[in-house]
Order: C-alpha cells, then sequence, then structure tokens
C-alpha cells in the first residue's frame, strides 16, 4: 500500500514534469562571457575534471538530488543510477528520510549501491534530521558524501510541512561528528549570504546554492494546495545567478556546487566562471529520461562534456582553476544587485 509519503513523492516527480520548461528564469542569461579569438589551445589539453565535497570527480556537472522510496520513484531512480555509472559522472539520490521512518524501504535505496558499486553516489536528508539518521542514510548507500538540504519555504507552503526549523545545532553536530563531507543545499530558492555566514561559523565547508529559475518546489508546493493560494511566493528565492554572486564574497570559505535550473553547456561554464566547483543538475535530466529514456540522457551527459571542452578553450582555460580567474560581464541589473548585496552588513 502507498503511505502518504510515498504519495508525496510521487506528487513531486509528476508536478516537477508537469511544470518543466525549457525556458528558465535562473539569471545566466545575464551573464556575458569573455572569449579569446587566440586562445593557443587543442582540445586534448582540456581538463573537466573537478572537485564535489573535496573529493575528486571526473566531471563538473552531476545529478543532483531528484527522488526515491516509492515503487515509481525507486525505478526513476535506479535508471539515473545506470546512467551515473555508465556516464561516470556524481550522482545524489532524493530525500531519504522516507526510507530512515520506514525500514522497510531501505532497500530500495541500497540496491542504488548494487547499480552504481564503485561510483560517487551522495546522499540526502533535511537538516533537521539527527546524526543517527544521517548515520542511517550514509551507510543505507555507503554514501561518499552527504547533502542535508535547507527547504523553509517549501515546508512552509506544503499542506502538510514542518512548523519548526531550529537546525542549526543539529548541522553543526553532524559536521563535528562525521567523517563523511557534508553539503548543506537548497532546493531551487537560493543560499542567501545570511545563511552562508551561519554556516561558515559552524564549520560548513560544502555548500549548493540550488538558486532560483528552475524546479521550483514553492511553486510545486502550492500546485499541492487546495486553493493554490500562495502562488505569489515562488519568486521569493535568489535566482542561480544572484545566488553564486552574493557567495563570492565568501572566496576560499566554502566549495560551491551550483545548481537551479541549468540546461546547457554554456549555463555549466558560467557557474564555473561565477566561482562554483561543480553543478548540479535535476530537472532538466529527469525530463530527458522520462520523456526520452536513458539512452537519450546518457547521450546528452556525453555532450555536454564535449561542449564543455569547446567552451573552454574559447575562453583559453585548460581547467576548471582557470576558469574561476576570468571575469565576466553582468547586466546592469545583476551589477545593481551585486553592489546592493555586498553593501548589506551581514
Ligand atoms: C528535487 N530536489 C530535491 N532536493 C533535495 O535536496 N532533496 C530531494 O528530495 C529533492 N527532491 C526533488 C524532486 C524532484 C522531482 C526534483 C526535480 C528536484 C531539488 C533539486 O535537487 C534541485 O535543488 C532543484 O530541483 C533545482 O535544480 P533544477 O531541478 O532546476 O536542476
Amino acid at each position: 500500500m502507498t503511505s502518504i509519503h510515498q504519495h508525496r513523492k510521487d506528487e513531486h516527480f509528476f508536478i516537477a514534469e508537469k511544470l518543466y520548461s525549457d525556458e528558465v528564469n535562473n539569471q545566466l542569461d545575464e551573464v556575458q562571457l569573455i572569449f579569446d579569438n587566440l586562445p593557443e589551445l587543442d582540445l586534448n589539453e582540456i581538463d573537466i575534471s573537478t572537485t564535489l565535497a573535496g573529493k575528486k570527480a571526473s566531471s563538473p556537472f552531476f545529478i543532483n538530488a531528484i527522488t526515491g522510496g516509492s515503487e515509481q520513484t525507486n525505478k526513476i531512480n535506479y535508471q539515473l543510477a545506470k546512467v551515473a555509472h555508465k556516464a561516470n559522472i556524481p550522482m545524489a539520490c532524493g530525500s531519504q528520510s522516507i526510507a530512515v521512518k520506514n525500514p522497510e524501504l531501505r532497500a530500495g535505496f541500497s540496491h542504488l549501491r548494487d547499480i552504481n558499486a564503485d561510483g560517487f553516489m551522495i546522499g540526502n536528508l533535511g537538516a533537521g534530521h539527527p546524526m543517527a539518521n544521517f548515520k542511517i542514510a550514509q551507510e543505507m548507500i555507503n554514501a561518499d558524501a552527504m547533502e542535508l538540504h535547507l527547504n523553509v519555504s517549501q515546508e512552509l507552503v506544503m499542506p502538510e510541512g514542518d512548523a519548526s526549523f531550529k537546525w542549526e545545532d543539529n548541522i553543526k553536530n553532524v559536521i563535528d561528528n562525521s567523517s563523511t563531507p557534508l553539503i548543506i543545499k537548497g532546493v531551487g530558492q537560493g543560499l542567501t549570504p545570511i545563511t552562508l555566514e551561519k554556516l561558515a561559523k559552524i564549520g560548513v565547508k560544502y555548500v549548493d546554492v540550488s538558486g532560483r529559475g528552475g524546479t521550483n518546489f514553492v511553486e510545486i508546493e502550492n500546485q499541492r494546495r487546495k486553493d493554490k493560494e500562495l502562488f505569489f511566493l515562488k519568486d521569493i528565492g535568489f535566482t542561480t545567478a544572484q545566488a553564486l554572486i552574493a557567495a563570492q564574497k565568501f572566496d576560499g570559505k566554502f566549495s560551491i556546487t551550483a545548481s537551479g535550473g541549468i540546461r546547457t553547456s554554456l549555463d555549466i561554464v558560467k557557474c564555473l566562471v561565477l566561482g562554483a566547483d561543480n553543478v548540479g543538475i535535476s530537472g532538466l535530466f529527469l525530463h530527458i529520461l522520462v520523456k526520452e529514456g536513458p539512452e537519450a540522457l546518457y547521450s546528452k551527459i556525453c555532450a555536454l562534456k564535449s561542449e564543455i571542452k569547446k567552451i573552454m578553450l574559447m575562453l583559453e582555460c585548460k581547467n576548471i582553476a582557470e576558469l574561476h580567474e576570468k571575469d565576466v560581464i553582468l547586466s546592469s541589473n545583476l551589477l545593481s544587485f551585486k553592489e546592493q548585496i555586498n553593501n548589506k552588513r551581514m
């Protein structure tokens, strides 16, 4: 029998896919790269490897948290894990909270490790879970890294969502007691500098700023409300470009993952130039898998890798570290945002 929690997982998947659009508003189109017409490079010299949660990753992008825990979403997860294995890119599963609460569902997540035995696998839980649950989730998939998500706006719009968000001590406890690298992530509303300041203080090193512009969980949860009356909250977060620009003042304190509405190799490179070490993709990969199947998703991943190399060559960058040294031109909107956010006392 399907539980309420499993039903919610299915609904998230259906509504995210229903709302999917190729058109995004993550503001990366307002970031202009500056190419070099005389790059003095050969495509074979370009190295796209990077780090993710402090560990080596052969690709600068990965399959970010999506799903798992119901019959239907487990199937999606297994297909994603097969593609991640074949393409040799990291993959995060969706929240394992459902399996922490229901031990009979743990095997469904553990199977991801059978499929992707030696791959880079990332577990996922909400930031309210105590250390004991974190350990269960990590061991469930023998995770190389764990994501803890901050989804306050999602919970507050969710009809059956949480009302208490005292998470800081909990995150600190996990950091102090776990040897598994921990990524604190948003869910498509952007982590702001107020949050990053707090995270830096408690020793967080890895963050996924997960900005607005792609999958929007405020919108998804509002669709699940009878009267859909909280629609106006969907644009409350920072866009992906804004979140990355705002995070720049923490230079060196975090290794940054970018996510939120990534659609093209150019989006990925722009995020890397804006300071990210790697890029997470959920909505686009889910959409390709559902509409065209696993082979098409594998081909898309191969194409992205090859296109990233071409764009890096045009920028005269041999590796990701060189991308971080590049300047960009910002739209007047983003430039004004940058000036204002940097003048705030945070
Ligand atoms: C998500 N995302 C997500 N994030 C998380 O930390 N735990 C989760 O369980 C889920 N579940 C989930 C389900 C579905 C169907 C989607 C599409 C996404 C959020 C995801 O990891 C990412 O932060 C946002 O979706 C923004 O990226 P995209 O989708 O715009 O690439």
